[in-house]
Order: structure tokens, then sequence, then C-alpha cells
């Protein structure tokens, strides 16, 4: 499994310390949530911030905007060279357009799906994308109760197997040393963790301990 832990729940006064801790612990991302206050009820980090943690880092990040006008973003976010930038499928009518926005920049595109966002409707962008990103907490906070997604994963890998096999599934939100393992044996290849990496004193035992 690999392990993305979520700067949303880092000590924001200590940002640099925070990532640099993160990236020694074990990371293999740094997953950066962005939030514009629109589409989901939280704001967070603009472009000046992200550049910081981009020098700071010495893995990629997995930008996950969650934001309406995706277009805009992605043109703030690409130039910075994130490994992923994930959008919303609610938040866009023309999915394949942003995809390949992203892919221009030579940037891996990725899709998410709200909690109750059925995976049937990912039938043709999957084609498009190198990750799908299942949100197992309704987006906009960290340290929510997991919300059961191991059905959806399930059908997701299915999906895969038949359009785009070397695409890659990513597991967002209450994610923890409890339900990572049921995670791993339903498909998921990459969790975010937040609060539970985060909220921990040892950030290398806790991101081991994901690692299944
Ligand atoms: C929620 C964010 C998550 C969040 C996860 O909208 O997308 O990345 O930071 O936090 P935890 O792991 O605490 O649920
Ligand atoms: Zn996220």
């Amino acid at each position: 499994m690999l392990v993305a832990p979520s700067i949303l729940s880092a000590d924001f006064a200590n940002l640099g310390q925070e990532v640099e801790d993160i990236c020694k612990a074990g990371a293999d991302l740094v997953h950066v949530d962005v939030m514009d206050g629109r589409f989901v009820p939280n704001m967070t980090i603009g472009p000046l911030v992200v550049e910081a943690v981009s020098k700071t880092a010495s893995v990629p990040l997995d930008i996950h905007l969650m934001v309406e006008d995706n277009s805009f973003f992605v043109d703030l976010f690409a130039p910075l060279r994130p490994k992923f930038i994930t959008f919303h499928y609610e938040s866009e009518d023309h999915h394949h357009r942003i995809a390949q926005k992203i892919r221009d920049y030579g940037v891996s595109p990725g899709i998410v799906i709200n909690p109750a966002t059925p995976v049937s409707f990912l039938g043709e962008i999957v084609k498009y994308v190198d990750m799908v990103l299942v949100m197992s907490v309704n987006p906009g906070f960290g340290g929510q109760r997991f919300i059961p997604v191991f059905d959806k994963i399930r059908e997701l890998k299915e999906l895969i197997e038949t359009k785009n096999p070397d695409c890659l599934i990513e597991v967002d939100g209450g994610v923890n040393d409890s339900n990572v393992k049921a995670l791993k044996e339903s498909g998921v290849d990459i969790v975010v963790a937040g609060s539970y990496v985060f909220g921990k004193k040892d950030r290398a035992e806790a991101i081991s301990s994901l690692k299944v």
C-alpha cells in the first residue's frame, strides 16, 4: 500500500517541519487538499503555500481539488509539477476536457467520487485518467468517521480491469490502521491519511502501520 499523508491535519504554523517529517517518515506522496469555500464549506491553501510545500517535500505531491472552477485551479497548480491532480466528478461538466488539460501539463489526472456517487458514472472517463479517488468521507474536513466503501472499490476494480488496467485506486477519509487491511484486500493502491498520521507523535510508526 502506498501512503499519502494529508497535510490538512498538519500544524500549519510549522508546515515546513511537518512536511519534512512525513517525507522522512516514509510518505510516498504528500496529499494536498485544495478547497474553495464553494464546492465544499471550507477553504485551505493556494499556490504560494503549495509551492513552498513542493520545495520542501522530497516526494511528489498529490493535489486533490475540491473546487467549482477546476480549469482555473489546474492553471494555478499544474505548473508546480505535482505527480497527480485529482478533480471531483460532481463539480465538473467536462470531465474529459479537464483530464486532458491536466495531462497536457505533464501531470497525471485523476477523478474523485463522493461517497454517494456511483462507480457506474465513471464508465467512460476511467479510460482517460491515471487514478480514481474514492472518498470515504464527505469532502471538506479532516478527522471524520470512515464510511464503508468496500463494495464500491470492488466494483471499481472490475471496471478498471476491463477498461484501464493501469489506473490506480486511492481512498481518502477516515483511514487508519483498523480499516487499511480491508481496503488493501478490496483493491486499493494508495491511502490518504490526515488525522491518523499527524495525530501520532511517531509519524514513521503511523505510516508504516498503513503499509500493509
Ligand atoms: C477531506 C480531505 C482529506 C482529509 C482526510 O475533504 O480530502 O484528504 O484530509 O483526513 P482524515 O484522514 O483525517 O479523514
Ligand atoms: Zn483529500
